[in-house]
């Protein structure tokens, strides 16, 4: 008898990468390891009053919801300190690390982050006791000579981010004035403009990173370029370790990290993303290798009996970054390392060759059946409007054939 771990899927609005998932996981069949066999067996969790004593029924849970509805993200939380199930990703590392934490906590390690402030709010905090506290305590500032400090141009954007709303990119104190007065009771950063030559975005799952250039000032279906070998081989390397330090240290394990390229110098401006985008139409190419990865990875957590802990441990990482006498480049490696560890990269990707060998075809088979195409199809047809659907139903057909080629010819060289 196979042992059968139980994959839940907490979704939002999303049909298409969940329908992938699920396929794949009753398609990879019972895998062996170490003698043992094992089924993978996935579920869409429902929400609704419960129990805080009810044993879930689930190994680990996919979570795409938390971050903003509060009955899953408390009920996450209840599984994570009463019934240690595997969360991707867990709200306890998450719900108090915004943007802003997530600055701070890389700042710390020596990463490249951009010249960044806080600003207190424009409107005040709806408290009755602001005006009492504000009238002690709070200091006038001049945030044109601030924003002079900084340099233009500068962004402003709101300190625990997300999806590019409230994003500015700022000129002049003119600019500043007008930008500052609509944000309103939004808390800002304003952070120095990078003038980068590429922009690399690296999604992470597990022990794996993908390293894709990306290309802001395009419409959405085509923000992700299909390009290999855009990065120097350091340079790439340096960009996929920012993506597992980051993952690592903060103890995230689906996550998408932004980084800025310019000369060889990699400036990393937004990562903390752990509930990222994984859909077909905006990753295209790049869609079957997250779908890969996350079954692989989900596999590897539940087969392996992975744990999950609730905090973080910030402070083998600090022994390196308070180290005067290691340079960026040392400290990096190290960093490496450490993440390295906590993905168990090595014994991760031995359990792949041995459980998981027939994964890698199994995912291109199905990528070229007529049930994924279908599926494709749907989901173009339900995100572009009528007049679009001749032109982007072959535009993802030719991206996703692509992709099958180039594994084909991989398969063989
Ligand atoms: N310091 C910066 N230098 C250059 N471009 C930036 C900088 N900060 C943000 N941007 C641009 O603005 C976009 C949105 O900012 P980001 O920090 O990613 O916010 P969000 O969390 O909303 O995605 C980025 O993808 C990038 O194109
Ligand atoms: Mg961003």
């Amino acid at each position: 008898m196979a042992e059968r771990h139980l994959i839940g899927l907490l979704l939002g609005a999303e049909e298409d990468w969940p329908s992938v998932f699920e396929e794949l996981a009753a398609r990879v069949g019972p895998i062996t390891w170490r003698g043992e066999r094992h089924e993978l067996a996935t579920e869409r969790i429902s929400i609704g009053p419960f129990d805080l004593r009810a044993r879930p029924r689930h190994a680990l849970v996919i979570d795409r919801l938390a971050h903003w509805y509060y009955v899953p993200r408390e009920w996450l939380k209840k599984v994570a300190l009463m019934d240690d199930i595997y969360l991707l990703n867990n709200p306890f590392t998450f719900q108090s690390m915004e943007k802003h934490a997530a600055y701070c906590g890389m700042l710390r390690l020596g990463l490249k982050v951009p010249e960044t402030w806080l600003i207190p709010h424009k409107r005040p905090p709806v408290d009755d006791r602001f005006a009492y506290t504000a009238s002690k305590y709070n200091t006038p500032f001049d945030l044109p000579e601030i924003a002079r400090r900084i340099g233009y141009p500068l962004y402003m954007k709101p300190f625990d981010g997300g999806a590019w709303v409230g994003v500015t990119r700022i000129a002049n104190e003119a600019e500043l004035v007008a930008r500052y007065e609509e944000s309103g009771r939004r808390l800002m950063h304003l952070q120095a403009a990078v003038d980068f030559d590429v922009f690399a975005r690296s999604l992470t799952i597990g022990a794996e990173t993908l390293v894709v250039r990306f290309d802001p000032g395009r419409p959405m279906y085509d923000r992700y370029q299909v390009a290999h070998g855009f990065l120097a081989p350091e340079t790439g390397w340096e960009v996929e370790t920012i993506g597992r330090l980051v993952n690592a240290f903060f103890r995230w394990e689906f996550n998408s990290c932004e980084t800025l390229v310019r000369g060889d110098e990699v400036f990393p401006i937004d990562y903390a993303n752990a509930s990222p985008d994984v859909s077909i139409t905006s990753l295209h190419y790049y869609f079957p290798w997250a779908m890969r990865t996350l079954l692989k990875w989900c596999a590897f957590c539940t087969v392996t009996r992975r744990a999950m802990n609730v905090n973080q441990d910030s402070r083998p990482y600090h022994a390196f970054a308070d180290r005067d006498d290691l340079a960026y480049d040392e400290k990096l490696a190290s960093y490496r390392a450490l993440a390295e560890e906590y993905f168990q990269t090595e014994a991760y990707e031995e359990f792949c060759a041995e459980a998981l060998p027939h994964v890698d075809e199994l995912v291109v088979d199905y990528v070229e059946s007529r049930a994924f195409d279908d599926l494709l199809v749907r989901t173009v047809t339900d995100t572009f409007p009528a007049h679009e659907h001749e032109r982007f139903v072959p535009h993802y057909r030719g991206l996703l054939e692509a992709w099958v080629g180039d594994q084909r010819a991989a398969a063989t060289a």
